[in-house]
């Protein structure tokens, strides 16, 4: 969290994540040449490795873009996401990889600048066979290293979240990239249908599950009724009994995100965005008295939105008010630090919450 930072930070569940991404590398890289190897015995070492490394970038990256999606639609995928990162960076490795071996091998060894031939090089003939593919392929792979390199806790505490946030979302134009790099790249040199067809399955998944996560996400979105919005700017959220103890219930009010807790004898609002990379807040609960991220575990005091001391990150708080058996929520944020005021229409606090 932002207030030091260490160059990296191991733990246990990190290294058996690690273990298990890169036990599944260099197992998918293996078998690939293997097969490769014995299913086209003409086919040379250099394109095995071209091919095992491309290939395996390329599903890694789509597991990278499936993480999120898949963590909106069923929380048990949050595992993956906890260190994401690491999966990031390690198929930047295996991209870069893929990419020197074909710059050696392509572009190394002719007359032509190395740095320019990948940016001209088409097989010629017809408008499609004369797309530089490779072109595609290259812009990619700066966009990977600008996020590997800027993948840090560092990075995210220098640029804030929502800068650090919109550039990681580059990964998307990337992705693009990538596809017009292989789809081209195939169209030049199509012997068998079965990369063109994975490559279209590929590119479904992508899109039908953000659009899934997107339709899911819209219930949150919902405008609020005018019938639940009182006189002075105080919105129904919900009853009282539809939040489990240590939990929350989310809205949009206003437009913002909102994540109301009960804990103890009180209730909280704050912003449902975590500090760190956008987290769901509503989705997590109050550990030891803080909330705290589903995502990467980041913490906030229910009641001002600070993180705990030595951090500090904060997040707005909203007034919340019980009246009867429901509970409203101011239409407007507190001051980043600020303590978010609880009222209720009992006279005691504690027997209005059951
Ligand atoms: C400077 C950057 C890059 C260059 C010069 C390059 C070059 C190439 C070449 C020459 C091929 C055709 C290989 C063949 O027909 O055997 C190819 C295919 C491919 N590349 Fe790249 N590439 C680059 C970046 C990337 C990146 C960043 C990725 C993915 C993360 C990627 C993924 C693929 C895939 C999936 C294929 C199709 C499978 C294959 O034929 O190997 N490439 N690339
Ligand atoms: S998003 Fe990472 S801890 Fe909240």
């Amino acid at each position: 969290m932002g207030h030091t930072y260490r160059t990296v930070t191991w733990n246990r569940q990190k290294r058996i994540y690690d273990l298990v991404l890169w036990s599944g590398i260099v197992g998918y890289l293996i078998v690939f040449m293997v097969v490769g190897g014995l299913t086209f015995p003409n086919v040379t070492i250099e394109t095995l490795l071209l091919r095992s490394t491309s290939t395996c970038a390329f599903l890694l990256l789509h597991i990278i873009l499936s993480i999120g999606p898949l963590t909106r639609l069923d929380t048990r995928f949050l595992p993956l996401l906890y260190n994401r990162r690491h999966m990031g960076v390690s198929m930047f490795g295996v991209a870069l990889v893929h990419a020197t071996l074909a710059f050696i091998q392509f572009h190394a060894l002719g007359d032509l600048n190395p740095f320019v031939s990948v940016f001209v090089s088409g097989t010629a003939g017809d408008i499609l066979s004369s797309i530089p593919f490779q072109a595609f392929g290259a812009l990619a792979l700066l966009i990977l290293f600008l996020m590997a390199a800027t993948s840090h806790d560092f990075w995210l505490s220098q640029f804030s979240a929502p800068t650090w946030k919109r550039l990681h979302m580059l990964v998307y134009g990337a992705y693009l990239l990538l596809v017009g790099h292989v789809a081209f790249g195939y169209v030049q040199d199509a012997t068998s249908p079965v990369p063109g067809v994975l490559l279209g399955i590929g590119a479904m998944w992508i899109v039908g599950i953000h659009l899934a996560a997107g339709f899911r996400e819209l219930k949150y979105d919902r405008p609020v009724a005018p019938e639940d919005v009182s006189a002075d700017g105080y919105v129904r959220v919900c009853s009282v009994d539809d939040i489990e103890e240590n939990e929350a219930v989310t809205a949009t009010i206003s437009g913002e995100r909102v994540a109301v807790f009960k804990h103890g004898n009180r209730f909280s609002a704050v912003s449902n965005v975590c500090q760190h990379q956008n987290g769901p807040l509503g989705e997590g609960r109050i550990i030891d008295g803080y909330i705290t991220c589903p995502w990467h575990g980041y913490q906030y005091c229910p009641l001002t939105g600070k993180s705990p001391e030595p951090f500090t990150e904060r997040i707005p708080t909203f007034d919340v008010r019980v009246e009867g058996n429901s509970v409203f929520v101011s239409d407007h944020p507190n001051q980043l630090g600020e303590e978010g005021q609880f009222e209720s229409s009992s006279s005691d606090d504690s027997s209005s919450i059951p």
